[in-house]
């Protein structure tokens, strides 16, 4: 339902007459609150993979727009994950990912937790009346483990359902890909000036490749670049050139799911992004590679080349998108018309965001 009082300019729009999101969203200083609570604590976020989370005790911590959480592999082998937030004084249950933890421990004043996230032990709390460890407990979010990958919802009930997030994916994928046996994990992580969102606009659209990643464009081919949405997702897909010997032959499938997951998966490698933001002016892009369990030295040669040519490319992309967002905050930009071709998957996005800060009365 659309509240009457909602914006004009966040009525819906047809893809060919389409213009992009007003500029307010990006740079006014309330769009961190009204995201975090309107569109990240009602979506699921990507977390690890399961190759970090092999063993009871491993854990690995993120930030869900600002709610730090942590996933645990629990002694009865289930994933959870929780407020990374102690229930004492808030000091983080962990500052890092860890394997094999027997149980998790707050450094401010050594209030122990299991695994299941249950209170265990808090030192000298003895002398307080009617304390009793085993009430206290830390939040827990809902878990998917769906290719490997561990996402979680704050707020499940308002969240699509898992299964209308992914629809149609796994088939797209096909059986042979076995992404949740990836392994030789590796993070790269970018401080980016700009909102999360630009972020998430520039990764839809194929659009400015050939002008921005003169290197990318030649390993793809551009002229068969398709782009494709669904419910909560889109998808760009590529054949690969396969010449220099990169990734070899195959497809590139480029995945972003709502709102700020990215799934890079290219022949014998996973390679996600999240987009946390940080600031309505800032985000941190992390990205995590994954790749088929193969020893070989040309496979460890393959891997290396991967990792500094994507560092290539998306040194091309952050410089682009805090240009963009000294633009927006400029207060010269009306929202331009959009390429009907070439940034579908972009105006998906936007309609999405309308229809959250619509419904909103306009954030
Ligand atoms: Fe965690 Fe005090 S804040 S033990």
């Amino acid at each position: 339902m659309n509240r009457a009082d909602a914006p004009a300019d966040l009525a819906p729009q047809p893809l060919d007459h389409a213009t992009a999101l007003p500029a307010r969203f990006y740079f006014e200083p309330s769009m961190v609150a009204a995201d975090r609570r309107l569109i990240f604590d009602r979506s699921w976020q990507l977390l690890a993979h399961v190759c970090q989370l092999q063993n009871p005790g491993d854990h690995v911590i993120g930030d869900f727009a600002g709610l730090p959480v942590i996933a645990v592999r629990g002694a009865d082998g289930e994933i959870r994950v929780f407020h990374n937030v102690c229930r004492h004084r808030a000091g983080p249950i962990a500052q890092c990912d860890g394997l094999a933890a027997k149980s998790l421990r707050c450094r401010y004043h050594g209030w122990t937790y299991a695994l299941d996230g249950t209170l265990r032990s808090a030192p000298e709390m003895g002398t307080a009346p009617d304390f009793d460890v085993s009430q206290v407990k830390l939040p827990q979010l809902a878990v998917r483990v769906w290719q490997g990958m561990v996402f979680a919802a704050v707020d499940e009930a308002n969240a699509p359902s898992f299964e209308a997030f992914v629809k149609g994916i796994d088939e797209r994928l096909g059986a042979d890909r076995h992404l949740e046996q990836y392994g030789h994990h590796h993070r790269v992580g970018y401080d980016v000036a700009c909102n999360w969102k630009v972020y998430v606009d520039n990764y839809l659209e194929g659009y400015h490749v050939p002008h921005i990643h003169p290197g990318l464009n030649k390993l793809l081919d551009y002229r068969s670049y398709i782009t494709d949405t669904a419910e909560w997702y889109s998808y760009q897909f590529s054949p690969l050139e396969s010449g220099d010997g990169l990734y070899g032959a195959g497809d590139a499938l480029y995945y972003w799911m709502w709102p700020n997951t990215m799934l890079n998966i290219l022949p014998g490698r996973l390679q996600t992004n999240r987009v946390i933001p940080k600031g309505v002016d800032r985000c941190r892009v992390e990205f995590d590679f994954y790749y088929s369990l193969d020893e070989s030295e040309e496979a460890a040669q393959r891997r290396l080349n991967d990792l500094s040519f994507s560092d290539e490319v998306q040194f091309e992309d952050l410089t682009i998108c805090e240009d963009v967002q000294r633009g927006l905050s400029s207060g010269s930009y009306e929202p331009g018309r959009l390429n009907p071709l070439r940034e579908n998957a972009l105006h998906h996005f936007h309609e999405l965001l309308r229809g959250v800060y619509r419904n909103a009365g306009g954030a």
